[in-house]
């Protein structure tokens, strides 16, 4: 393949091997009809952007019937609070302010703008969850947000004050045109602001389970410096969050419109320092990914021997890439519990465990429990403390270099 960003070519790594679609929760009937696909990261050396090969189709992903919801986090709730808190005391003015958001889900992010009486739009192609924006008073196309969409929405409306979006950039193939449709609708000193699960925490806790199909990008800061620069725009800001278990959110503006503040150049000069541009990082990473894997195959071998019960704990979107990866199905882990509730009653993708809801969990307590969800740790650790304090376990992928 070729780089999605510089055209040149990047290299081969490893292969998670046949994936199903991450976010592809499935009824029994349509077991024999389900999309594979070969999940591959590559590394371009050139510019620094870490990319999957091949993906399905976006709407094949992001449709009608979309399983992720964000409010499910009371946390995610919070942290998006304080993010709009943030844009509005740092990057907006007081005047007639339009205020943009791609990939707006359920309004978790814009239900704060329009509580404040902010002029915003959101931009969500998956009908089901824009619809549950709309009933919390977000304004809301159903599009996917691209060049042309842009160039209607300047006509339509205004040029955007600030143009946002968090865990959406990564998914949309075609950076180009999004670079573009940012510049068509940005106001001259507008800025564009985005957060996105992180390439240097991926590489440091080795969560391979950021790679699925959604995620055809993992940025740093380095990739997005070298996208962005190709349209005029420079990374102003850059701030590390503890969210999808470590991401960045990224500001940009266009060249020399803003002043650069210090955590660009110390993030960037970090990213060389840990050597996130060389490809022996990758080579590292495989191994560290084929170890977890074995270590994480032998234990639940081990319980499976024991008799133990094992129930996963969150159906998200990176435990396919886990499962599939892995090898591990209805045999080594009874259910996976979650509460959404149009992935209850499904399957999941590839790998066929039973999705249940939580009372599946608290009704019956497993032996042990695989935290899926580790992202949100924190407040399932509070909720969960009478299973911990029974004698339950919790076993990640990501603890196996202990
Ligand atoms: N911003 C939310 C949702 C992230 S999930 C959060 O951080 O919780 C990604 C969302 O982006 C999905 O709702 C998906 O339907 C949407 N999406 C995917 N491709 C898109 C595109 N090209 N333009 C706008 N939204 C897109
Ligand atoms: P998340 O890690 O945000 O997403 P991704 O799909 O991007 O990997 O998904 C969290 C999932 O875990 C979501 O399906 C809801 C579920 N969940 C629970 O079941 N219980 C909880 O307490 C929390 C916080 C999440
Ligand atoms: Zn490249």
């Amino acid at each position: 393949m070729k780089c999605r960003v510089c055209d040149s070519n990047p290299s081969a790594f490893m292969s998670f091997g046949r994936m199903p679609v991450a976010n592809g929760f499935l009824e029994r009937e349509k077991f024999g009809s389900e999309y594979f696909y070969e999940l591959k990261p590559v590394f371009c050396e050139n510019c620094g952007t870490f990319q999957i090969e091949d993906h399905p189709s976006p709407d094949m992903m992001f449709h009608s019937d979309y399983a992720f919801f964000s409010r499910t986090s009371e946390h995610m709730r919070q942290h998006f609070k304080s993010y709009a808190d943030w844009v509005c005391d740092k990057y907006l003015g007081a005047g007639d302010e339009f205020v943009v958001e791609i990939g707006s889900n359920d309004g978790i992010l814009l239900e704060n703008f329009a509580s404040r009486g902010i002029r915003h739009l959101g931009c969500e192609p998956s009908s089901n969850v824009a619809a549950v924006a709309r009933n919390q008073g977000v304004d809301s196309v159903v599009d996917f947000f691209s060049s042309a969409l842009a160039g209607r929405l300047v006509s339509e409306y205004q040029h955007a004050s600030a143009i946002l979006a968090a865990n959406v950039i990564c998914h949309i193939p075609d950076i180009h045109d999004i670079a573009v449709g940012v510049d068509l609708l940005l106001k001259p000193d507008g800025v564009f602001i985005f957060e996105e699960p992180y390439l240097g925490s991926m590489i440091e806790k080795t969560s391979y389970d950021q790679i699925y199909d959604e995620h055809v990008y993992i940025f740093s800061a380095i990739s997005v410096a070298s996208i962005f620069e190709q349209h005029g725009f420079e990374l102003v800001e850059l701030l590390p969050q503890e969210t999808h278990g470590g991401s960045m959110r990224y500001v940009l503006a266009r060249v020399g419109m803003r002043p650069v503040h210090q955590s660009v150049f110390d993030i960037l000069q970090h990213e060389r320092n840990s050597g996130l541009h060389l490809p022996g990082t990758y080579d590292a990473f495989r191994s560290q990914c084929e170890k977890s894997k074995s270590v994480l195959n032998s234990r639940l071998g081990d319980l499976q021997a024991e008799g133990r019960r094992v129930v996963g704990y969150g159906a998200t979107s990176k435990s396919t890439t886990i499962l599939n990866y892995c090898d591990i199905g209805p045999d080594l882990i009874e259910a996976i519990v979650d509460t959404t509730p149009i992935k209850q009653g499904k399957f999941s993708p590839g790998m066929h465990i039973p999705i249940e809801p939580p009372s599946f969990f608290s009704d019956n307590y497993p032996d042990v429990a695989v935290l899926f969800a580790w992202n949100h740790r924190e407040e399932i650790m509070k909720k969960e403390s009478r299973f911990s304090n029974t004698g339950g376990s919790w076993i990640t992928h990501l603890d196996f270099d202990k």
